[in-house]
């Protein structure tokens, strides 16, 4: 049936029906009309065994694939707080082929709303690709540490990489040094490693200076600038290990198997320099 699954899930894809000049064939770094594809994204960012028994959320599920997947592999409760009614409306078509709605709650309402007004506690939490939709990233993560044991979450710097890679430079202001006050000096090593490496210096290089205003704390994309043309699609990045602090500074701890795997069996996608997704647990649980 898991099969079945990927094949429904990525047939009603809406980016997969639109005319086929129109039609994107990655997106976000990813074939989006190969089911197989699917099958192994899901395995990274949900891995079976970790969502057996366990209620789920999904922020920003588009058509909740993660719906059907998580119920396949026996989580207990799976929930889906989606933005556009479209996706919310396909999705639930979707998984009533399989599950009954009993199982799964996909809820057509902003993850904004849901930090104001959800108390309940979620095993756990998926985010990818949009909490860089948020413009205030500190209200869901203060909300999701309260409400959570286990975040998997885009790392925020490859993420932004990511999105940038196929872009020209775009950013207006000159370069200051606050480089130098913002980047801990675990990070300068890193960079510089990376500026010095045979295998990516001349690209990292070339990146820094065109594509990635390191300058910035924050990064309004605004409307159309990166990632489509809505006001739904603006798109806020933060700076490099941004949720790496606020998830350390909780007391949290970072896994990296879901990165581990993706890189592993996805490497044509999320090898370096794409995105990986990565996650943070509570300590003790
Ligand atoms: C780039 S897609 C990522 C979809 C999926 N999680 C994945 O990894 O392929 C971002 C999704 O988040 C939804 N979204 C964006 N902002 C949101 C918000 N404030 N509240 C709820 N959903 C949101 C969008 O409608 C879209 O379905």
């Amino acid at each position: 049936m898991l099969d079945t699954i990927l094949k429904r899930f990525t047939q009603e894809d809406p980016r997969n029906k639109v005319p086929k000049h129109k039609r994107i064939e990655h997106i976000m770094g990813k074939a989006i009309n190969d089911p197989l594809v699917n099958k192994h994204l899901y395995n990274g960012l949900l891995p079976p065994n970790l969502i057996k028994g366990k209620t789920v959320l999904d922020c920003g599920p588009y058509i909740f694939l993660s719906g059907a997947w998580s119920l396949y592999h026996s989580a207990s409760f799976v929930t889906g707080v989606e933005l556009n009614r479209a996706f919310v409306s396909i999705g639930k078509k979707t998984i009533d082929e399989f599950y009954n709605d009993t199982q799964y709650d996909l809820q057509h309402r902003t993850i904004e709303d849901l930090v104001q007004n959800d108390d309940n506690f979620y095993d756990v939490i998926l985010i990818a690709g949009t909490i860089q939709k948020l413009p205030n990233k500190h209200d869901f993560l203060h909300w999701a540490v309260e409400h959570s044991n286990y975040i998997i979450i885009e790392s925020n710097q490859t993420s932004m990489w990511h999105y940038l890679l196929e872009k020209p430079k775009w950013w207006t202001e000159p370069e200051t040094t606050v480089f130098d006050s913002v980047y801990k000096n675990f990070d300068k090593e890193i960079l510089n490693e990376l500026l010095n490496s045979e295998k990516y210096g001349a690209w990292f290089q070339d990146f820094i200076e065109n594509k990635l205003p390191l300058h910035q704390y924050s990064i309004n994309t605004a409307w159309s600038k990166i990632g489509g043309t809505s006001r739904n699609t603006a798109t806020n990045y933060v700076s490099p290990n941004f949720f790496e602090y606020f998830f350390t500074y909780k007391g949290w701890e970072y896994q990296s198997i879901h990165s581990d795997y993706l890189t592993k069996h996805m490497p044509d996608y999320y090898t370096f320099p794409r995105r990986y997704c990565v996650a943070y647990k509570k300590v003790g649980t």
